[in-house]
């Protein structure tokens, strides 16, 4: 059995989880070298939500610390994570600005892109996957784990192999709702690794409380790489710590020979992160704690705070059970779908329509239409015909691949930017994800460099063409 892998999350996911993704350039740029010292074998540290962060609450400029991240981590590969045909976005996207996004990722410093799709439909991944065959970068295909009814074993390794076939390097078992139990974990990667030649990896949280156990039947069943967190912002909606894994498998065979003294000295910096973030607000205390609600609603961390919010708004808030119980009525009706980005938000809001109508489906969200179309691709379980009647009434159902139906696009964005805003190439991708931010970024961006009144304030810091 070989030595475990780590990828540490501190720069993506971790921050992500517990503080919205707040985490700036500034906060991390001390603890970079530190990071790099200490041989991981990944670092996650771009996508997810990052981008959108970036741009709308921290006015900086995402390929910008990419770059910064990439010069001051070398020797550590450096990771990423996104949305299949919807990147970063919200939307899909057609085939030649997936190309192009993936190109300027790894242009930018990318050596590993992990992508997903909610639907677990492989067609949403095949361009990203030939994307980065092309740019050389390692493609990591996720399962979006979830249970239901047709969500087996067999069925996920069914998949594995279907990535696989696809040109994948490797596989992430992407639990994001923290569902998977360690006794799942381990029959999951033993039947994995047998089906399967490349590299399986395991992203859990630690909502649920699972995660560590989940990591150690996972490592012993054979799993090559598991996600962490440096302690201070681990557990809760975070993962399993970073030390603690690596102390927990320290003289056995899989050993992964990480020095617990390096790992101190990141330790000791992001404590003082984690200080600073619960004095001002960033952290709420509740996210520390275990939360055993997904286990049987499946809602992930994120989505059950936006459902208060909408409920709140809609002065609904003593209708939260409800919602809670509709929830899962509306995931079987729309074929199951695992919750993450965007059907965690279609399937959440849709249950708040359901419960403060009064009737179900008596009002229809846009985006559950789409879903039950099949505008986001094939779901996981085909949607009853009579239901789908009910939402969409005589509408074609679409069966192809989803962003087989979009024009060309890259050209059309690069022609809709207005000139002034351009620094550089891939400011057309900023535009493209975030049409409607990425203007009031651009004019910040531009204030900050020139001065108010357009005189050059800074020459000497101008962004860098890639
Ligand atoms: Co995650």
């Amino acid at each position: 059995m070989g030595k475990l892998k780590i990828t540490e999350t501190i720069l993506r996911d971790a921050h992500q989880s517990m503080i919205a993704t707040r985490m700036s350039l500034d906060d991390m740029l001390p603890m970079l070298k530190p990071l790099d010292d200490c041989g991981f074998y990944s670092c996650e540290v771009w996508g997810g939500a990052t981008f959108d962060a970036c741009i709308r609450f921290l006015d900086e400029d995402p390929w910008e610390r990419l770059r910064v991240i990439r010069k001051n981590m070398p020797n550590t590969k450096l990771q990423m994570l996104f949305r299949g045909q919807n990147m970063l976005g919200y939307r899909h996207y057609a085939d030649d600005v997936v190309e192009y996004f993936v190109q300027k990722s790894a242009a930018n410093g990318i050596d590993i892109v992990r992508v997903f799709d909610a639907l677990n439909d492989v067609r949403n991944l095949q361009t990203a996957i030939k994307a980065c065959k092309k740019e050389k970068v390692h493609l990591q295909a996720c399962i979006s784990y979830t249970f239901s009814p047709v969500h087996s074993i067999e069925a996920f390794v069914k998949l594995a192999k279907e990535f696989e076939e696809a040109g994948a390097d490797s596989i992430c078992i992407k639990d994001m709702a923290a569902l998977i139990t360690p006794y799942k974990a381990e029959e999951l990667v033993r039947e994995l690794k047998k089906a399967v030649k490349i590299p399986v990896q395991l992203h859990t949280h630690y909502t649920s409380g699972l995660a560590s156990m989940a990591i150690l039947k996972a490592v012993e069943a054979g799993v090559d790489v598991v996600d962490t967190a440096m302690s201070p912002l681990a557990l809760g909606t975070s993962h399993a710590p970073t030390e603690s894994i690596v102390a927990a498998f320290q003289g056995t065979p899989y050993d992964t020979g990480l020095d617990l003294n390096k790992l101190n000295i990141v330790r000791e910096y992001v404590a003082k992160l984690r200080e600073k973030y619960l004095k001002n607000g960033l952290l709420n205390p509740k996210v520390l704690g275990v939360d055993a609600n997904t286990l049987l609603y499946q809602v992930p961390g994120g989505m059950l705070s936006n459902l208060i919010s909408q409920l709140k708004q809609a002065g609904k808030e003593d209708q939260f059970d409800a919602v809670l119980q509709e929830v899962p009525r509306v995931r079987k009706d729309a074929g199951y779908p695992p919750l993450v980005t965007p059907t965690s938000q279609i399937v959440g809001t849709q249950a708040v329509f359901n419960v403060i109508m009064g009737e179900r489906y008596k009002m229809v969200t846009k985006e559950f239409k789409g879903l039950v179309r099949g505008e986001y691709g094939r779901t996981p379980a085909p949607i009853d015909p009579e239901f789908r009647k009910k939402i969409i009434g005589d509408e074609k159902p679409v069966e192809c691949r989803p962003a087989d139906l979009l024009e060309p696009e890259l050209e059309k964005l690069r022609a809709d930017i207005p000139a002034q805003y351009i620094e550089q190439e891939e400011d057309v991708l900023t535009w493209a994800q975030f049409p409607q931010v990425a203007p009031k970024f651009f004019e910040k961006r531009q204030q900050k460099k020139y001065g108010v009144d357009g005189a050059h304030a800074d020459k000497e810091s101008k962004v860098h063409p890639v």
